[in-house]
């Protein structure tokens, strides 16, 4: 049994907050009834409604994805480009990306069914720490990483601290690769910081995701997180993201 609240969030019809406020505004029925109750659990056979609409029940599941460059983060794109959801044809459950990659950009997605579980982790104060590595044109300088740590203007504000360190350097070809760890998710972030320096993105990755990386998998390889690593996920996102 589940409470009603995380079984509207989880279908991913509202926050679970918000689910509460329909809840408390009659908007919801179990087997045809009313419910008003926030304390309220229903099984997996009870019949949910939202505003008269049934309220899809899928067993919520959780998958890490290797993404290669090329590819939508999306479930489906209208100039017929592949999209993140393409690699798992034979799954009939309707999962979609937590936040986005860039289509040029590889590595480290999570996909869901859970609108619960992917709000959590999406909330701007509670993200979780993420690590790039940039290929950039030009080399940076010492101060130059050290302004994109202390957070560089966008046109959207400042990015808040992060942490960098310089991998490599190439200076026959006037190109460096650079470690870059963050706990926002904005639009091409990354690209955008750099670019506040001065350096154009040649190429970028996102190799860890909390305490996720990708070892074992190549481009386009997945696997489902375990119990285990879904239940951290969870308590990093509700302590605050800073793991
Ligand atoms: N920052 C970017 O610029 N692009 C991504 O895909 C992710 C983070």
């Amino acid at each position: 049994m589940e409470r009603l609240q995380k079984v509207i969030a989880r279908a991913g019809i509202a926050s679970r907050r918000k689910a509460e406020e329909l809840i408390l505004q009659g908007r919801v029925k179990v087997n045809g009834r009313v419910v008003t109750e926030l304390g309220a659990k229903v099984g997996p056979r009870d019949d949910v409604e939202v505003d008269g609409i049934p309220v899809e029940r899928e067993e919520p599941v959780y998958y890490l994805l290797y993404k290669p460059r090329g590819v939508i983060s999306s479930v489906k794109d209208d100039k017929g480009r592949k999209v993140v959801t393409d690699f798992f044809k034979d799954l009939d459950k309707r999962i979609y990306p937590i936040g986005r990659l860039d289509y040029d950009t590889s590595g480290l997605l999570l996909l869901t069914n859970d609108g619960d579980f992917a709000h959590s982790l999406m909330h701007p104060r509670y993200e979780i720490e993420k690590v790039y590595v940039a290929k950039v044109k030009g080399i940076p300088t010492g101060e130059q990483l050290r302004q994109l740590e202390r957070g560089v203007k966008l046109e959207d504000g400042m990015t808040a601290p992060a942490k960098v360190k310089l991998l490599s350097t190439d200076r026959r070809k006037n190109t460096a690769i650079v470690e870059i760890r963050i706990h926002e998710g904005r639009n091409r972030q990354v690209r955008r910081m750099f670019a506040a320096i001065g350096c154009d993105v040649l190429k970028l990755k996102r190799e860890r995701y909390g305490f996720l990386d990708l070892k074992g998998l190549r481009p386009g390889e997945y696997r489902e997180l375990t119990p285990h690593e879904v239940k951290l996920l969870r308590a990093i996102a509700l302590s605050g993201g800073r793991k």
